[in-house]
């Protein structure tokens, strides 16, 4: 494996002693904030991303090859992030490039973001995130139409927030079409409305983060293990018993989080409420202490994980990175830190081939069950990229 070598992650060690240096400034945004990131994962992340790149993106459309509106989103997301954590600069003119991109810097209506979106409430929000962490990047390095990307966020997110209605209680639908009621597109809710009143925008957007809080913690989405299943039996309301995804219980964590740093970091009971799920998913969704979904398969013949399921793991990475930003505790940093470090381990070591892409499994080596897409490699940067802020180094 081209990453493995020792003496670069030798090396490393001491590149990332001066990274520290930069990262005291208080009155950053905490999603701007630095702190010392570990060099040789931030390295492995770029050579991840390189590839990402290079398999996948396609420049004339600002898509990737065998990608999909959400999942590209994310991998945007996280390609700044990355340029944001590790203070590079590899990526610096793709956002107007990208499709989103395209779209924010023309200035689309809200009807035209209602097309693109395509009735996905929950597609929406991720695209909301990706816009938020490209304009946080211009916005860090001068670049211009920041406010492009701060618009088109807001007019999505005011789409998103009108699909919440009175059914099963409260909470926003799934889709459009009104048919569902589940997990992911309100703790997605959670996360856009707290972060976005912690970006300025306004009452409404805490009020709503309360809101869809209060609702999803009485809604019997989370179980009797502490893990979110899917979402509601529509005429009954009752949880719906679906499978326990695991970026389910990571979105969450990143919304408690976001609410308890827009209420003024007062209210550590939200942490404590993200941290019952966050357990869970270490001892329930695990093998030998690595994620693994219920349709991952090291080996050849068994379960796959559909164009969605292969990218969940590591936006459970990503969303325990975003919890650990807004927690902004020392204590719960290190209970995280080693489980972070071994996912990073086991993606490089277990999940990436010898062309540095990476594949659908993490908890045991390839034995040819491992699906390598475009959303399988977003998965193991974004374990990465987390592990380069709070893994061990
Ligand atoms: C803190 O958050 C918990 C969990 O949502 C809530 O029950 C409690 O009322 C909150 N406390 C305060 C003082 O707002």
């Amino acid at each position: 494996m081209m990453f493995g070598s020792s003496s670069r992650r030798f090396l490393a060690v001491f590149a990332s002693c001066c990274l520290a240096l930069s990262s005291q400034a208080t009155s950053v945004p905490k999603q701007l904030q630095r702190r010392a990131q570990c060099a040789a994962t931030l390295e492995t992340a770029e050579g991840v991303a390189n590839v990402l790149q290079s398999m996948y993106y396609d420049a004339s459309t600002g898509q990737y090859n065998g990608g999909s509106l959400w999942t590209d989103s994310n991998a945007f997301e996280d390609l700044h992030n990355l340029m944001l954590g590790a203070d590079i600069d590899t990526w610096s003119t793709i956002a107007d490039g990208t499709f989103i991109g395209r779209a924010a810097v023309a200035g689309f209506s809200s009807a035209q973001w209602a097309d693109l979106i395509a009735g996905a409430n929950d597609d929406a929000q991720w695209v909301i995130l990706a816009l938020w962490k490209m304009a946080d990047y211009k916005s860090a390095r001068g670049l211009s139409n920041v406010d492009l990307y701060l618009n088109a966020a807001a007019t999505i997110y005011d789409l998103i927030a009108a699909q919440w209605d009175d059914t099963c209680g409260g909470g926003v639908w799934w889709s459009t079409a009104h048919t569902y009621k589940n997990a992911i597109t309100n703790e997605l809710f959670l996360y856009t409305s707290a972060d976005g009143f912690l970006r300025g925008g306004g009452q409404t957007y805490l009020d709503n983060a309360n809101n869809v809080w209060n609702w999803l913690s009485n809604s019997g989405m989370r179980n009797s293990q502490g893990l979110f299943n899917d979402g509601l039996v529509l005429g009954s309301c009752v949880n719906n018993g679906e499978t326990t995804w695991i970026y389910n219980q990571g979105v969450i964590a990143s919304g408690l989080a976001a609410l308890y740093a827009a209420g003024g970091s007062t209210n550590a009971t939200l942490l404590d409420q993200a941290e019952i799920t966050l357990d869970a998913t270490i001892s329930l969704l695990t093998e030998d202490d690595i994620l693994k979904e219920s349709c991952d398969d090291a080996l050849s013949g068994g379960a796959v994980c559909d164009a969605d399921q292969q990218l969940f793991k590591g936006l459970w990475t990503k969303h325990v990175q975003y919890y650990l930003d807004m927690a902004n505790d020392a204590t719960r940093t290190a209970k995280y830190s080693p489980f972070l470090g071994s996912q990073e381990s086991a993606v490089f070591h277990f999940g990436t081939d010898s062309s540095d892409a990476v594949g659908s499994v993490w908890y045991a080596p390839n034995q040819g069950g491992s699906i390598f897409t475009p959303k399988t490699s977003t998965s193991g940067l974004e374990a990465h990229v987390s592990a380069a802020k709070y893994g061990p180094c």
